[in-house]
C-alpha cells in the first residue's frame, strides 16, 4: 500500500510529492518525519467545502490538534479557514503563538486546570467544552472575575462507542469524559449551566471514538444528540444552537484498511441531521466536527536509517533503526499496524517475518512485527507510512533519545518545520 503522494522512482527510491526520500534523509538526517503539505491542505479543503455546502451557515470543521501540534500546522489550519480543537494549555499556547484566531479555537479536556481555564477566558477562545460540574463552576467564577461572557459547550456521552470495525449502542456511563444522558447527569449540567450568568450554553459535543470506518455510528450519535436537544427544549425552553460530533474518521495504515472518503462519511450525517430536524421540527443547528487523523495521518511518513540486521535462524530477522517508541509509540501501546517499505530499493529479494525494532532499551520497543521487506541492508532508508497523526504528538525523550525533525514537502520542495532536538535541548530544564 502506498499513501497519496508516494511512489517509487526509476532509481528505485521512494518519493513523497516529488521529493526523493533518500535525498531528504541525506539532507536532514534520520529519523525524519516527512509531511505531505498538499495532502493536508487538500483534506482541509474537502472538509471545509463539504461542510459549508451541506450544513447550516456558521458550521465549520475544527482540526483536532492533538493529532499533530506545532506552529506550522496551526498556520496551515488558519490559511485553510479551519477551526482548531486544543486539549491543553500547551496546545492553546502553541496555537496562539502561531497567531491562530482565538475565536476559532475550541478548548477540550476532562481535567482542565484553573490556570488553563483562566488562560482560555483571557485570550477569548471560541468555545470551552465543559466536561464536569467542577469545571463549570470554576469557569463561572473566572468569567465573573474577568467581567467576560464565555460561550460554552457540554461534553456529552451519547451512549454510542465506536471502534474501527464495529460499534456498540449501550449505556456507556463508564468513561472519564463528559456527562451521560441516560443517568440524568447531562440534563443536570444543562440546568446548572443556565444558572451561570456569565456562561452561554451554545453547544453539545460528543466524540464516539477514533479510527472509525463506518458512517452509521455517527448518524446514530447525531440522532441521539438531537433527541436530547428536544428534551432540553421541553424542560428548559432553550434551543441549543450547535452540534459538535467530535472526530473519528479513520485513515489507511495497511492494505486491509479501507476508510471512507470524507464526503462518503459526511453525506449520510448531513441527511440524518436534516431528516431528524424535519421530523422533530427542530431549528437546524450549526454543525462542527473535529477530524485529526483523517487530515494528517496519511500525510506523514517517517524515515529511519537501518543500523543492523540480526537474523535469528528459523525464528525471525530483527532490523533495527535509529528511532523507535520514542518517535512512534503506537505499536508498543496499541499494537497498531503500519506499512513498512525499504525506501532505498523498490526491487530485490524480499525477506518475510522481519521485525522492525527501535533503539530504545526495552524489548517492547518494536515498530512493527511480521513484515515483508525488500532486501534490508545496513544503511538503507526505511519508511513507515501513515505516521502523520499521533506520532510526533506522542513522542518522548525516553532513553534521552532526541525527537526527530519534521519537514513539509510540497511540489518537489521541502522545508523544516520542526528542528531536530539537540543534546543541549535535553538539558533545558535540568538544574
Ligand atoms: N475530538 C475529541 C474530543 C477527541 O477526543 C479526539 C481524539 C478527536 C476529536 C480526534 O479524533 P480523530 O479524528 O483523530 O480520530 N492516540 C490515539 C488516538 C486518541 C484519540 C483521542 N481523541 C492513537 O494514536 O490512535
Amino acid at each position: 500500500m502506498l499513501t497519496p503522494g508516494l511512489e517509487f522512482g526509476d532509481n528505485g527510491h521512494l518519493y513523497v510529492e516529488g521529493c526523493d526520500t533518500i535525498a531528504l534523509a541525506q539532507k536532514y538526517g534520520t529519523p525524519l518525519y516527512v509531511m505531505n503539505e498538499n495532502l493536508i491542505r487538500r483534506n482541509c479543503k474537502r472538509y471545509t467545502s463539504f461542510i459549508s455546502e451541506n450544513f447550516n451557515k456558521g458550521s465549520f470543521p475544527c482540526y483536532a490538534s492533538k493529532a499533530l501540534s506545532c506552529l506550522e500546522i496551526y498556520r496551515i489550519m488558519a490559511e485553510e479557514k479551519m477551526g482548531v480543537d486544543v486539549v491543553s494549555g500547551g496546545e492553546l499556547y502553541t496555537a496562539l503563538k502561531a497567531e491562530f484566531p482565538a475565536e476559532r479555537i475550541f478548548f477540550h479536556g476532562n481535567n482542565k486546570t484553573y490556570d488553563e481555564l483562566k488562560m482560555a477566558v483571557e485570550c477569548g477562545v471560541g468555545r470551552i467544552i465543559v466536561d464536569n460540574l467542577t469545571e463549570l463552576h470554576n469557569l463561572q467564577k473566572i468569567a465573573t472575575e474577568a467581567h467576560k461572557y464565555v460561550k460554552i459547550g457540554l461534553r456529552i456521552k451519547p451512549g454510542i462507542e465506536a471502534h474501527t470495525h464495529d460499534y456498540i449502542r449501550t449505556g456507556q456511563i463508564d468513561s472519564k469524559f463528559g456527562f451521560s444522558i441516560e443517568n440524568g447527569e447531562a440534563m443536570q449540567a444543562v440546568k446548572e449551566a443556565l444558572l451561570c450568568e456569565n456562561l452561554e450554553l451554545c453547544q453539545l459535543h460528543c466524540h464516539i471514538g477514533s479510527q472509525i470506518f463506518d458512517t452509521q455510528p455517527f448518524c446514530d450519535a447525531t440522532k441521539v444528540m438531537l433527541e436530547f436537544f428536544v428534551t432540553i427544549h421541553k424542560e428548559t425552553g432553550l434551543w441549543i444552537k450547535e452540534l459538535n460530533l467530535g472526530g473519528g474518521l479513520g485513515a489507511s495504515y495497511t492494505d486491509t484498511d479501507s476508510p471512507l472518503e470524507i464526503e462518503e462519511y459526511l453525506t449520510p450525517v448531513a441527511k440524518t441531521l436534516k431528516d431528524v430536524c424535519d421530523e422533530f421540527r427542530i431549528p437546524e443547528p450549526e454543525f462542527h466536527i473535529e477530524p485529526g487523523r483523517s487530515i494528517v495521518g496519511e500525510a506523514g511518513t517517517t524515515l529511519y536509517t537501518l543500523g543492523n540486521v540480526k537474523e535469528i535462524k528459523g525464528i525471525r530477522t530483527y532490523i533495527s533503526v535509529d528511532g523507535g517508541m520514542s518517535d512512534n509509540i503506537r505499536y508498543a501501546l496499541y499494537k497498531a499496524e503500519y506499512t513498512v517499505l525499504n525506501a532505498s530499493k523498490s526491487q530485490g529479494e524480499t525477506i518475510d517475518n522481519a521485525t522492525l525494532a527501535g533503539k530504545c532499551c526495552e524489548s517492547g520497543d518494536l515498530i512493527q512485527e511480521n513484515i515483508s521487506i525488500v532486501n534490508p541492508e545496513v544503511g538503507d532508508i526505511i519508511a513507515v507510512l501513515t505516521t502523520g497523526a499521533y506520532n510526533y504528538s506522542m513522542a518522548s525523550n525516553y532513553n534521552r533519545i532526541l525527537r526527530p525533525a519534521m519537514v513539509m514537502v510540497k511540489d518537489g520542495r521541502s522545508r523544516v518545520v520542526i528542528q531536530r532536538e539537540s543534546y543541549e535541548d535535553l538539558l533545558n530544564n535540568d538544574i
